[in-house]
């Protein structure tokens, strides 16, 4: 039978350092807040429930724990001493009995669920507590993994570090594995008696070898184990979460002409042999099809396009864009609630809101759908093979029957029925020489100004 698996999550630090109304792990990384990032890492894992201890705003950081994970629950750690005190404020949750208990830092998005899976392996292979570890140039400020032929004996916060121990470079990154039978037992064990006054997690080690249990070390890459603490840090990981989602998207058969200049969001996807020129954003929600062209300068939320489209350059894709296979969207164009169907074009400066596009129709540059009455917004469809003649404006609610035709300069108010053309601006008039007439006033005008 596979062994069950609970996620203990520590966030109940204040945050200070973000200087921010917003709790420190709802702050997003690719599109998607840090503490999510942590408890999708625990499900690939193989965790199934997950306790949040939080210091404030529980609330809201429940709401966006429940997007990715169903069995969530809330602890209030009010008062904040110490790691261990924190993962007991989930109490009630780790009563509920687990195999596998798993400690995590909210804190740290990049945390990586092969390392977690790995902890878990010990402990299936009869490790009682598996600790993830790594081994850094600086370690200051770290507790530090103190080794005797190859077993973890202790864990050595730095102010209570000897000067030996202090040397050494294995650091904790706060991450374990402990099992789920022995969890409530050892962490009740923990006192406060160190140079803090604080209940660390850490002494759990000594206390279970004490008991004559077994403790193991893993070690994982430094980057894995990024906390963050300031904006400069979050920063620093966001480029990292980059870094790795344009090396994903690259091998997975997408080609990005300049790598750097390309952002990504958590669950963007792209299909094979799509091309992204340089300076493209792909916001939440954004997935492409096979052979899609992305030129330079695209903007991308809450859209899906299909195999074979070409896209701008200077496009804005948002709210819920659909484009079908072999569209074609050219410079300037911004769609917002679109349904864009098989072929159809938008080539220049065009704005689609609220509109449903037929298959092959052709939207001339200047084409606005004035979708909004200042109060309301309303629908523009549009048939398939119809075509929009430049700079009309198509006020909604309205609709353009099948392979219309709407003459340029138009605004159109009243539905074009399929297959008519319909022309809705001022007759042109011609006036024979009239020009010479109108030059000769102006200058008239000019002759009487005082000089
Ligand atoms: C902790 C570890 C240290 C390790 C380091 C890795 C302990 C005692 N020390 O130290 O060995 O090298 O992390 O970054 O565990 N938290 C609470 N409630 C509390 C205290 C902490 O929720 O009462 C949370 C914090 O929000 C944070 C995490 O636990 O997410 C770690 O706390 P922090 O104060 O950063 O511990 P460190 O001193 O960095
Ligand atoms: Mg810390």
């Amino acid at each position: 039978m596979a062994r069950t698996c609970m996620t203990v999550i520590l966030a109940a630090g204040e945050g200070t350092r973000m200087r921010s109304a917003l709790p420190k792990v709802l702050h997003e990384i690719g599109g998607l807040p840090m503490v999510c990032h942590v408890v999708k890492a625990a499900q690939t894992a193989g965790g199934e429930a997950h306790a949040v201890v939080v210091g404030r705003e529980a609330a809201k950081v429940e709401s966006v724990v429940r997007g990715v994970a169903a069995k969530v629950s809330i602890h209030e750690q009010t008062q904040r001493l110490g790691t261990a005190h924190a993962v007991l404020s989930a109490r009630s949750a780790i009563e509920n009995g687990f195999d596998d208990l798993l400690v995590l830092f909210a804190d740290t998005p990049l945390t990586n669920p092969q390392a977690l899976a790995g902890l878990r392996a010990s402990l299936a292979d009869g490790a009682n507590v598996a600790v993830l570890g790594f081994r850094t140039a600086n370690p200051q400020g770290y507790g530090r993994l103190l080794m005797e032929n190859g077993e973890l004996t202790a864990i050595r916060e730095e102010k209570d570090a000897s000067i030996p121990e202090s040397m050494v470079d294995f650091c904790n990154g706060g991450i374990m594995a402990i099992d789920g039978r022995k969890a409530l037992e050892l962490l009740e064990a923990i006192g406060n008696a160190n140079s803090k006054g604080e209940y660390y997690l850490t002494d759990i080690v000594e206390i279970a070898r004490i008991k004559g249990l077994k403790v193991v070390a893993h070690e994982a890459a430094e980057e894995d184990l990024l906390g963050i603490n300031t904006r400069v840090e979050l920063a620093r990981v966001e480029a990292i979460w980059q870094e790795r989602k344009r090396k994903e998207m690259m091998l997975a058969g997408v080609t990005l002409v300049d790598p750097q200049s390309v952002y990504f969001s958590h669950d963007t996807r792209i299909g094979q042999d799509t091309l992204v020129e340089p300076n493209v954003f792909f916001g939440p929600g954004v997935t492409i099809g096979d052979n899609v062209v992305i030129h330079a300068f695209c903007h991308f939320t809450q859209t899906s396009i299909s195999e074979g489209c070409h896209i701008g350059p200077f496009a804005r894709m948002r709210g819920n864009a659909r484009l079908g296979r072999d569209g074609h969207v050219g410079n300037f164009v911004e769609f917002k609630n679109v349904e864009f169907g098989d072929g159809a074009k938008a080539s220049h400066l065009t704005y689609l809101g609220d509109a449903k596009i037929g298959a092959a129709a052709n939207i001339g540059a200047g084409t606005i759908t004035c979708n909004y009455d200042g109060v309301n917004k309303s629908q523009t469809i549009i048939g398939e093979n119809a075509f929009i003649g430049s700079n009309s404006s198509l006020v909604a609610p309205v609709s353009v029957g099948k392979g219309a035709y709407v003459a340029s300069g138009s605004v159109i108010v009243d539905d074009v029925p399929e297959g008519a053309m319909a022309v809705a601006r001022g007759r042109q008039v011609n006036k024979e020489g009239h020009a010479a007439t109108i030059r000769e006033r102006a200058l008239a005008k000019k002759a009487q100004k005082p000089a």
